[in-house]
C-alpha cells in the first residue's frame, strides 16, 4: 500500500504472475486444471507469459479484500492487466455499490459516482493489443451497468466522454517492470459540485512516502458531470 499524493492510495498490487514456463501450462491444460479460454496461443504465453486468470480464482482473490472490492473510492492497480479479468470484476463491484447508493438519486449524480468508482481503478500491460481490450470491457461495463440501473434514463452525452476520457488515462500501455516513466492520474472530488480535480504523477514517485505531482490539472468541464459550473 502507498500513498499517492495527500490522499492516502489504497492500491491493490496484483502479483505480476511471470515465472509459468509454457510447457507447465499445456500439461495444466491436458490434465483439466487450466481452461483453453485462459490462453490465445501458445506464442503469446512464451512471449508475454499471458495465461488469463479465470473468474473463480479472481472472485476469491478479491474476496481477500472484500470491503475495499466494493468501495466506491479505494484505488487498484493492476500492473499486468491483460484483458481486465481482475479489473471488470473490481468494477462490478463498485458499481453494485453505487447502484445501492445513487439508483434512486439524480441521474447526475449517478453518472459521477460512477466516473469516481472508475477512475479509482489502474491498468497496465506492455501489450497494446491486452490495453484496447481492456478499455473496450470496462467501458461495455458501465453502460451494461447503467442501463440495468436507470431503467428509463438515457446517459448525458458528457458522461461517455467522460468514461473514455478516465478509461485513457487510467489504462495504459507500458512495461511494469521497467517503464518509471508512466504518467498516472489521480481523480479525486473537486470542490465544485460534481466536478474532479486532477493530479498526474511519474510512476517512480509513487514509490516515494510523499510522492511529488509534477502538473495539477484545473476541474475540466469535459468532467463536470452534467455540465453544472
Ligand atoms: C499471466 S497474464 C495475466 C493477465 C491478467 N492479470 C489476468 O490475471 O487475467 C500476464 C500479462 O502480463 C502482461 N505482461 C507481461 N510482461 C509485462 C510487463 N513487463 N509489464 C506489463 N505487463 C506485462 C502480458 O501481456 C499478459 O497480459
Amino acid at each position: 500500500m502507498k500513498d499517492f499524493s495527500s490522499a492516502k492510495f489504497h492500491s491493490l498490487i496484483l502479483i505480476l504472475n511471470l515465472s509459468f514456463s509454457s510447457s507447465f501450462i499445456i500439461y495444466l491444460i491436458k490434465t483439466g486444471e487450466m481452461k483453453l479460454s485462459q490462453i490465445k496461443s501458445k506464442l503469446r504465453v512464451k512471449e508475454l507469459a499471458e495465461v488469463y486468470t479465470n473468474e473463480r480464482e479472481v472472485n476469491s482473490m478479491l474476496d481477500l479484500v472484500k470491503e475495499y472490492s466494493y468501495d466506491i473510492e479505494k484505488r487498484f492497480l493492476e500492473p499486468a492487466c491483460g484483458n481486465g479479468n481482475f479489473l471488470i470484476k473490481i468494477l462490478e463491484r463498485k458499481l453494485k455499490t453505487v447502484k445501492e447508493l445513487y439508483s434512486h438519486k439524480s441521474l447526475k449524480e449517478y453518472e459521477f459516482n460512477v466516473c469516481l468508482a472508475l477512475s479509482s481503478m489502474y491498468g497496465v500491460d506492455i501489450c497494446p493489443e491486452n490495453v484496447h481490450e481492456t478499455k473496450e470491457r470496462l467501458f461495455h461495463r458501465v453502460f451494461d451497468e447503467f442501463y440495468l440501473s436507470r431503467n428509463t434514463d438515457f446517459p448525458n452525452p458528457k458522461f461517455a466522454k467522460s468514461v473514455y476520457y478516465i478509461l485513457h488515462n487510467n489504462i495504459i500501455c507500458g512495461n511494469t517492470l521497467k517503464d518509471l516513466d508512466m504518467r498516472f492520474t489521480e481523480f479525486k472530488k473537486g470542490k465544485k459540485k460534481f466536478s474532479f480535480l486532477q493530479k498526474r504523477f511519474f510512476f517512480k514517485e509513487l514509490f516515494n512516502e510523499q510522492p511529488k505531482q509534477y502538473y495539477t490539472l484545473k476541474e475540466k468541464d469535459y468532467l463536470n458531470i452534467g455540465g453544472e459550473k
